[in-house]
């Protein structure tokens, strides 16, 4: 290793010698090997000497091209230019060696090979670094190996870098720490925590530290609002099950990631922002004051899919169920005289809408604008950290124009921001904010690695910050692993099925979990199913849950109703099909938004509504006796006029069609729900209705086959207008019914239901298992 001394003009600084402990593994080869090339780069010339060693089990010749193939991906650095880069990478391609690393005699032959070549150029020794990029049961192991065979001379350093997890929960991190203690000092350990090496992460300190005067006076429960932690992702667990199943939402990111940057922004400015010593005090010291959290105090879910990766990934069988979190949302409190009563929002999930991270400080508005909301002092007051990804797409920190002027926090490397891309950041307009950015954006790896280098320990994790983090997320751990996560579908599906709020000093989902969630009873009947049938979209469960998703689906449409038209129109059918269904209703007597809800009928029985055989009697029982919901909302079928049942010249139909016609827009309901019978019909049109008039008509008499024969029902035309049919199939006895209808293309006349074909609208076939399956 010649080119030790090649690279350099000044041997004063000593040599370095670097070991990536999993040299070859997906860590290293995202992220390491790049952020070791960098700093290289950034060295080279500058009086250290470097070489580096990937490690891993297996045998140099296999480890080698495994090795080299990494290497030869690396990207250069921005501001190398293209020919120096070249000369700059094949240097660090020469001092780049495979070493195999299992036992203690190859972690002694590393040491043997380090010394005799420092020997045989006269080098001094600045340090060893090792980077430990292996699962965490490894690290006690390696750690002794490193302290028994490969130890630096006195005067040079010794640092090992680990990576999370630091353990499971308090106890196991006081095992590890007790562990790694006995082979390492406190000041040899670098505890990586990537969040840290952020660039908006690190600037957190400076930025409060820079804007001291003006943040002084509103950083504070009078003036802010809320507080917001946020890591939301796309990804899901798949391919780390094995790691994640174990760990689940709140271990792998709110017990470190969140938890640093909440730190950060909410603990005392030491007087000294390169005072390690003063810094890990006032961490300290904030943990210490946070509110005991327990279940009431956190929501978690689960994405749908997963439950199937961990049967696949842990080869378990199909009646294994895990309860892993893979999203979360707490709700945290201060117990001290500046901060107490402001909630603070954390949460972070896999499988969600969009990735971003940010962490933000919304202030009190104390404005009441009467008009013109659209000026500066109407808008949210708010101080966006904003890690990266999102609508922004860059690290910044951002700060609402009416809050004021932030300073730069740091001139050389940060700059303003004043261009602004027509693109809105949590609620405003990127031209509402200060803006503040890096220059040149850095992988946090890169960022990390380089302060190893400089032995800037206050961006790592302290023994003491490590134990007092668990020490608070540990009760509410304990708490949830025998909590049944929500089942969330994934992506844009979730809706609003994950929304949680405040009530107290406590949360709660926004909203009920119609969506199945994990029934311990029944564990094999929970996978809902999605696929086509009839050319239509098809979901398909067993009954419980096929009901509980078809209720979301309900509620979902409402929302979506009531938002754009301020009003729901569902029309409902009779017969026994819909019963669980408007038994899972009226559970949500809270939470379906009834007030704004109209309900109608799809068909009737010719008979007295309070009769036990009219559809409205067991509407009523099963739902609107339950639920709050204005009288004027719903609306019978007029099967009962001047003392008569269905009479032609009472006009019934044209009665309810007059209604439908005033209430409901363009006549199209927002919903209807059919269901089907065993001969095919549905509503009250069977396979003999004369449908002559069905094109003007949405609602006409019909004699059924069966007793009460006379019904009033809606027509072709109203269901076939409507935005969303839902036909819902449940029940053995439908079986054959169901294979038959999937046989028939287009329409049949034998088959009333296969004329259900909404213009524009939705058409979803809700069929349970045994319908399906038989
Ligand atoms: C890691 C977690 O520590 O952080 C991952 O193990 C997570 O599950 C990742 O995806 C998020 O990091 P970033 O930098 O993509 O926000």
């Amino acid at each position: 290793m010649k080119e030790w001394v090649a690279i350099s003009q000044d041997l004063s600084l000593g040599h370095v010698t670097v070991v990536i402990v999993g040299g070859t593994g997906d860590l290293a080869r995202k992220y390491l090997w790049q952020g070791f090339f960098q700093l290289y780069a950034d060295q080279v010339g500058k009086g250290h000497t470097f070489s580096f060693y990937g490690g891993a089990l297996s045998t140099t010749e296999k480890g080698t091209p495994l090795l080299f193939d990494i290497l030869k991906e690396l990207a250069c650095p921005a501001e190398l230019s293209v020919e120096r880069c070249a000369l700059v990478k094949d240097q660090f391609l020469h001092l780049s060696k495979y070493h195999q690393l299992k036992t203690t005699e190859d972690y002694e032959n590393l040491s043997q090979q380090i010394k005799q070549q420092l020997g045989q150029e006269g080098i001094i020794e600045a340090g060893r670094l090792f980077y430990l990029s292996v699962p965490a049961f490894a690290y006690a192991d390696i750690a002794e190996k490193i302290n028994n065979t490969c130890r630096p001379p006195s005067e040079a350093w010794l640092r090992v870098v680990l990576e999370k997890p630091f353990g499971h929960n308090l106890y196991s991190a006081q095992a590890l720490d007790k562990k790694l203690s006995g082979q390492l000092k406190e000041e040899e350990m670098y505890r990586i925590d990537h969040y840290l090496g952020k660039q908006v992460v690190s600037k957190i300190l400076p930025f409060r530290k820079e804007n001291k005067k003006l943040l002084d006076p509103i950083w504070n429960k009078h003036h802010i609002e809320r507080i917001e932690i946020v890591l939301k992702e796309t990804l899901d667990a798949k391919g780390r099950i094995q790691f994640y199943d174990q760990y689940g939402v709140i271990r792998d990111v709110l017990q470190n990631h969140l938890t640093e940057v909440m730190t950060l922004m909410l603990m005392n400015l030491p007087a000294n922002l390169s005072n390690s010593e003063e810094i890990l005090q006032n961490k300290l010291n904030f943990l210490a004051s946070l509110q005991h959290v327990d279940n009431s105090n956190a929501v978690v879910g689960q994405y749908q899919a997963y439950n199937g990766e961990v049967q696949e990934e842990l080869n378990k069988t199909k009646d294994y169920f895990s309860l892993t979190p893979t999203f979360a949302g707490v709700v945290i409190h201060v117990d001290n005289a500046q901060y107490e009563g402001i909630p603070i929002f954390m949460t972070s999930g896999k499988a969600l809408d969009e990735r971003v991270s940010y962490a933000r400080v919304l202030f009190k508005s104390n404005v009441f604008c009467v008009q013109d909301p659209n000026n500066v002092q109407c808008k949210s007051k708010q101080i966006i950290f904003y890690l990266g990804h999102g609508t922004l797409q860059y690290p910044a920190i951002l700060l609402s124009k009416n809050l004021f002027k932030p300073e730069l926090v740091s001139s050389g490397d940060w700059k303003e921001v004043t261009e602004y891309k027509d693109v809105n950041v949590l609620g405003l307009q990127l031209s509402d904010y200060y803006i503040q950015s890096p220059v040149t954006p850095r992988e946090a790896y890169c960022e990390l690695i380089s302060h190893v280098f400089f032995g800037r320990k206050d961006s790592f994790i302290s023994a003491e910050g490590l134990l007092a983090s668990w020490e608070f997320w540990t009760p509410l751990l304990e708490g949830l692993s025998r909590v049944f996560p929500r089942v969330y579908p994934g992506g844009v599906d979730n809706g609003n099925l994950l929304n949680f709020q405040l009530k107290g000093h406590q949360v709660a989902f926004s909203h009920e979990a119609l969506v199945n969630v994990i029934n311990p009873g029944a564990e094999d009947n929970f996978q809902v199913m999605q696929g086509k049938y009839r050319s239509s979209e098809m979901v398909s469960a067993w009954a419980q849950e096929l009901v509980e998703r078809l209720a979301s689906d309900l509620l979902l449409a409402a929302e979506e109703a009531i938002r754009e038209e301020g009003q729901f129109h569902l029309a409902l059918s009779g017969g026994s099909s819909p019963v669980a269904l408007l038994r899972a209703l009226a559970l949500n007597l809270y939470t379906f938004p009834w007030r704004n809800t109209h309900i109608w009928q799809v068909d009737e029985r010719c008979v007295p509504h309070t009769e036990s055989g009219s559809n409205f009697r067991s509407i009523h029982d099963l739902l609107l006796q339950h639920i709050r919901i204005p009288y004027f909302n719903i609306h019978p079928m007029p099967v009962h006029l001047t003392q008569r049942l269905c009479v032609e010249e009472d006009g019934g139909p044209t009665l309810y069609e007059k209604e439908i016609k005033k209430h409901v827009n363009g006549s199209s309901f927002h919903y209807i729900l059919l269901g089907v019978g065993q001969d095919g019909h549905t509503a009250s049109l069977f396979q003999d209705t004369k449908l002559e008039n069905d094109e003007e008509n949405l609602v006409i008499l019909t004699e059924s086959p069966n007793k009460p024969h006379q019904r009033m029902s809606l027509t072709f035309t109203a269901i076939n207008r409507a935005r969303r049919v839902g036909v819902l199939i449940m029940g053995k006895s439908k079986h054959e019914l169901v294979s038959q209808l999937s046989r028939i293309k287009g329409e049949s006349s034998k088959y009333p239901i296969t004329k259900v074909q909404p213009k524009s609208g939705t058409l979803i076939w809700y069929i349970d298992y045994d319908a399906l399956l038989g």
